[in-house]
């Protein structure tokens, strides 16, 4: 497994695995524990997850794909915005860990910006390190100005991740944002990597991929891989898939095929908002 290291040092895979929407339907829940506990098998142990997913189902799910493996996965959880402030965040947290089964969250994200001030977040954040309930803290969804803010609170180049919105149809953030973050050692986490399944149905994906003998999915997956810091986590709940998803990581993209894809979905041309999903 292709591995990158975070700015405190800890090492994680580069390709992990989404959970939202796993938990949600009681007639998949087996086949979804089981396509988890694969994944961590192929190497995939980083897995994603956050409060707000099925209101607090997929934690619960994926609490119960990892028991008897903590010592092999990192979980990556996400406090909602509304509960970033340093009360509300150790309630959530406590939630958040009573669901995942465990003591410490290894990251953990607030999911997207809001109304509670940075400064009094990183503090929470901080709080939550020092009682041992959290590793590690990073974003999500924040763009280059709200980085750079970020990196001037007290604390705030503590940061590990930002977890952006990133594949081959949505790139804007290789004009400043991905930059900025090279530039502090801070790699990204690109998520929705298959643009929650539509990007793998483009006539340019599926005729590019069958001319390189590779899957739509795989395309998109190595073309995340082939950044030498970028994390991606594509979201399965299905066995098959998620082989297929990891066979990308047996597939390294040469220079010319991603020149190639540059042509076909093309690098931005100037500074682009921030996409969210
Ligand atoms: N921070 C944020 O604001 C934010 C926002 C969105 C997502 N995320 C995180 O990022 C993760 C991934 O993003 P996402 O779930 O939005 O979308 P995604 O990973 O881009 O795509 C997931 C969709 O693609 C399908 N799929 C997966 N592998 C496939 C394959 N090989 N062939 C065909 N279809 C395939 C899945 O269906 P099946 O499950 O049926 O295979 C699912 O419908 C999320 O699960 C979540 O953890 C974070």
């Amino acid at each position: 497994m292709k591995r990158i290291t975070l700015p405190c040092g800890a090492s994680v895979p580069a390709l992990g695995q989404g959970a939202w929407h796993l938990g949600e339907d009681p007639a998949r829940r087996d086949e979804e524990i089981a396509t988890i506990r694969r994944g961590i098998d192929l190497g995939m142990a980083l897995i994603d997850t956050a409060e707000m997913y099925g209101d607090g189902k997929s934690e619960l799910l994926v609490g119960e794909a990892i028991e008897g493996r903590r010592d092999e996965v990192f979980i990556v959880t996400k406090v909602y915005p509304h509960n970033a402030s340093r009360r509300a965040m150790r309630t959530a947290c406590d939630g958040s860990l009573q669901r995942l089964r465990i003591d410490v969250i290894d990251l953990y994200l607030l999911h997207w910006p809001g109304a509670v001030a940075l400064d009094e977040t990183v503090a929470a954040f901080e709080a939550l390190q020092k009682d041992g309930k959290i590793r590690q803290w990073g974003v999500s969804n924040f763009d280059t100005r709200l980085m750079r803010s970020l990196l001037t609170v007290p604390g705030g180049k503590a940061v590990q991740t930002d977890q952006v919105l990133y594949n081959l149809a949505n790139r804007g953030v290789e004009w400043d944002l991905l930059p900025l973050l090279r530039q502090h050692r801070i790699p990204a986490m690109a998520y929705s990597p298959l643009e929650q399944g539509k990007l793998l149905k483009t006539r340019a994906l599926t005729v590019f991929a069958k001319k390189h003998e590779m899957t739509p999915a795989q395309v998109a997956i190595a073309w995340l891989l082939a950044h030498e810091d970028v994390i991606a986590i594509p979201k399965t709940g299905n066995r098959k898939r998620l082989e297929e998803n990891a066979g990308a990581l047996a597939r390294r993209l040469t220079p010319p095929h991603l020149g190639e894809l540059d042509d076909l979905f093309p690098p931005p041309a100037g500074p682009t908002p921030l996409a969210m999903i």
